[in-house]
């Protein structure tokens, strides 16, 4: 069935079409709504087109789609067993493979979606510290629920309450912000890298991971890493290592188990007894099949040496795009990691260029975000970022032509 009969049929069963960030109507016109079929580093949409997916299913899939060795270790879990009336044996082993790779972690817990494990972060440290307040970067991305949505529409304002804001990668608002919590600062959350929509991504500054760390030592408050987006993607173990700062807890989940749905939350000995304490759980928390395809999906992750795999792609991607726009006189600012490129375009208030240059790319075989982050995966080749390159330069060429 078409992408415009399935669509028909959803506006008459799915509110609005589609929920949430998933609603195409947030996307050029030309951009399917429905998908048909994912393999390694291309998706098919309803129409039957395929592209190479920078999408990875909103970061997800780091291996490729349909992996075949997370599928077999998936599929062998299967057959056992999936959603049973307690966990699995392999629980025991993900938990093992998380605490060996990540050097902060003594202990982990699983949950399903990033949103779980960042609201069972903050909660572990209210519980852990007995107070309540939580530092939060104003425009970061935490998840969907009442205490974190970016859309306030359903929630009070006490879902939001004893939370203060400060500017990624500004210790001096952060010791400000740490200063009016004064004796009730329960926690800092923070993202791994500067990720929020629509502005230029940052890597996080060593000055602000740093500071971030000793707020929290001088006042007995936990540091949460939202590891939910950058996970796995940036450093093998924690994406503050390379900055030479390790957080009290870490939230996980996308490319943790390349596209099954799971979460994690790691954390130290400290507060071992605190995570022991909350009660937080899900219906869903313990299927075995995603812990299955996570511990396949982290070995793999370093048999195959994914991070330099997919730092080379995008750096050669970062670099040839970067000449294809000077060369047309174009200014297009690509910013984070060359992993997970963001590409936004100079006077380009309501998007129209960054619409215009996807738009032209789609139809040309490459499936790209106007305003959002995306994702290498291992799956992606040099063959793929040929084709990337070639949409992107009709892309910049439908740029050109809107003046
Ligand atoms: C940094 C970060 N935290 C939390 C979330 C929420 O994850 P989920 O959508 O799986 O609930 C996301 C999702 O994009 C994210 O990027």
């Amino acid at each position: 069935m078409s992408d415009a009969a399935l669509r028909a049929r959803a506006a008459r069963v799915i509110p609005g079409g589609m929920w949430g960030h998933l609603n195409a109507a947030r996307l050029p016109a030309n951009y399917p709504q429905f998908f048909t079929r994912g393999d390694g580093g291309r998706v098919w949409d309803a129409d039957g087109r395929d592209y190479v997916d920078l999408m990875c299913s909103w970061g997800p899939v780091v291996l490729g789609h349909r992996d075949p060795v997370v599928e077999a270790a998936a599929a062998r879990q299967a057959a056992d067993g999936d959603c049973l009336n307690g966990p699995a044996p392999v629980l025991v082993e993900l938990a093992e493979r998380l605490v060996d790779r990540i050097p902060h972690a003594d202990w982990a817990m699983f949950q399903k979606n990033g949103t779980d494990a960042t609201t069972t972060c903050v909660t572990i440290a209210r519980a852990a510290t007995g107070r309540r307040t939580v530092l939060v970067a104003s425009g970061s991305y935490h998840g969907a629920a009442p205490w974190c949505t970016p859309v306030p529409a359903g929630t009070t304002d006490s879902d939001r309450a004893h939370q203060l804001r400060f500017t990624y990668n500004d210790p001096a608002s952060l010791g400000q912000a740490a200063d009016a919590a004064g004796g009730d600062l329960a926690a800092i959350i923070v993202t791994a890298f500067r990720h929020d929509n629509v502005v230029d991504q940052e890597l996080a500054t060593a000055d602000f991971a740093r500071t971030a760390r000793a707020l929290c030592d001088r006042h007995g408050a936990l540091l949460i890493i939202d590891e939910v987006r950058a996970g796995f993607r940036l450093h093998r173990g924690g994406s503050w290592e390379a900055l030479g700062v390790r957080p009290d807890l870490s939230a996980w989940s996308k490319a943790i188990a390349n596209g099954h749905p799971l979460a994690a939350v790691t954390g130290s000995a400290a507060h071992r007894e605190a995570a022991r304490c909350v009660f937080v759980t899900g219906s869903f928390w313990c299927a075995a099949v995603p812990m299955a395809a996570a511990v396949a999906t982290l070995d793999q992750l370093d048999a195959r040496d994914v991070i330099p795999h997919i730092e080379r792609l995008g750096l050669r991607l970062r670099q040839e795009l970067g000449a294809l726009a000077r060369a047309r006189g174009v200014g297009l600012r690509q910013s984070g990691p060359v992993q997970m490129p963001l590409f936004l375009f100079d006077d380009d208030p309501d998007f129209a260029k960054g619409f215009a240059f996807c738009a032209a790319a789609l139809d040309h075989g490459a499936y790209l975000h106007p305003r959002h982050t995306m994702f290498l995966c291992a799956a992606h080749s040099q063959s793929d970022i040929d084709r990337v390159l070639h949409a992107a330069e009709c892309g910049l060429r439908a740029v050109r032509r809107l003046g």
